[in-house]
């Protein structure tokens, strides 16, 4: 993949980004609707919206592409790029008009991530990263921290949708974790505690049950940030958000005991 191309699609992916988080800031304090897909995981109008909005801005440019969406949107493209889109990673926060949400997109060819934006419309934060190039923010390079004892961390991490009906639920994880950190903040947009991670504000993640397009840039603009990704085993994340594992690296085989029980 030659490197103009990369750029120019981060640029795009930056640019839709801002376009659907303008949307999305706009409307916060709207009456818009609110639909349950389950007991807890809500969809809102705006997530619609957006996504909308991203899909049609990508294939006005990229006809060719494919798109992986949230909201049931799966196009086959016909040239091997995809792009993975969360069009409102947040939705529970927005619902409650809580600030704290995140446009994601990234862009891959087959199976290799060339590039990832996530964008905070509230902070205005666009996080950016292109593989083998480094991660930015708002157009500044970015890094994970130092830290290298869990005593000294903060860490953040989510729960499923699931919570009330499984005991994967992440709750004694998140028992083992406050008696060993400074603490744990859970904010709501796994896209953005993986940001927080590149940029050192977190010095871990880790979540159950997330999907592809909750993770395609974050992880890879922590990754570019310096940072691991890996499952709850140190094996390589893949496609997979079954088990995310994000770190500065320096705490990861120490997140990796907890997370296996052997605390
Ligand atoms: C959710 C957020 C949340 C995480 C959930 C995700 P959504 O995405 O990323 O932080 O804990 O597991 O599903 O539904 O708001 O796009
Ligand atoms: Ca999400
Ligand atoms: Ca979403």
């Amino acid at each position: 993949m030659y490197k103009l191309e990369r750029t120019e699609l981060l640029n795009d992916a930056v640019r839709i980004s801002r376009l659907a988080g303008k949307l999305l800031r706009d409307r916060l304090l709207t009456d818009f609707t609110i639909d349950r897909k389950g007991t807890v995981d809500l969809v809102t109008e705006m997530d619609r919206a957006a996504q909308e909005l991203i899909k049609q801005e990508i294939l006005l440019k990229y006809p060719g592409h494919g798109i992986l969406a949230e909201e049931n949107l799966d196009i086959q493209g016909s040239q091997g790029f995809w792009w993975i889109v969360d069009p409102l990673d947040g939705t529970i926060n927005y619902a409650h008009r809580f600030p704290i949400f995140s446009v994601s997109i990234a862009v891959a060819y087959k199976k290799e991530m060339l590039c990832g934006v996530v964008y905070n419309p509230v902070s205005e934060e666009m996080f950016t990263a292109i593989h083998g190039e480094g991660a930015s923010l708002n157009a500044i390079p970015i890094r994970v921290s130092e830290t290298t004892q869990l005593d000294d961390s903060l860490l953040g991490t989510g729960f499923p949708y699931n919570i009330r009906e499984t005991s994967h639920n992440n709750l004694d994880h998140f028992r083992e974790f406050a008696l060993r950190t400074q603490g744990i903040r859970r904010c709501g947009s796994a896209a953005l505690d993986l940001c927080f991670v590149a940029c050192g504000r977190l010095d871990g993640f880790w979540e159950l049950n997330l999907k592809l397009w909750d993770i395609a840039a974050g992880a890879l603009i922590v990754r570019e940030a310096g940072g691991i990704t890996t499952n709850f085993e140190g094996h390589e994340l893949g496609m997979d958000g079954s088990r995310v594992l994000a770190s500065n690296g320096q705490i990861h085989s120490r997140m990796i005991q907890i997370l296996g029980g052997d605390g």
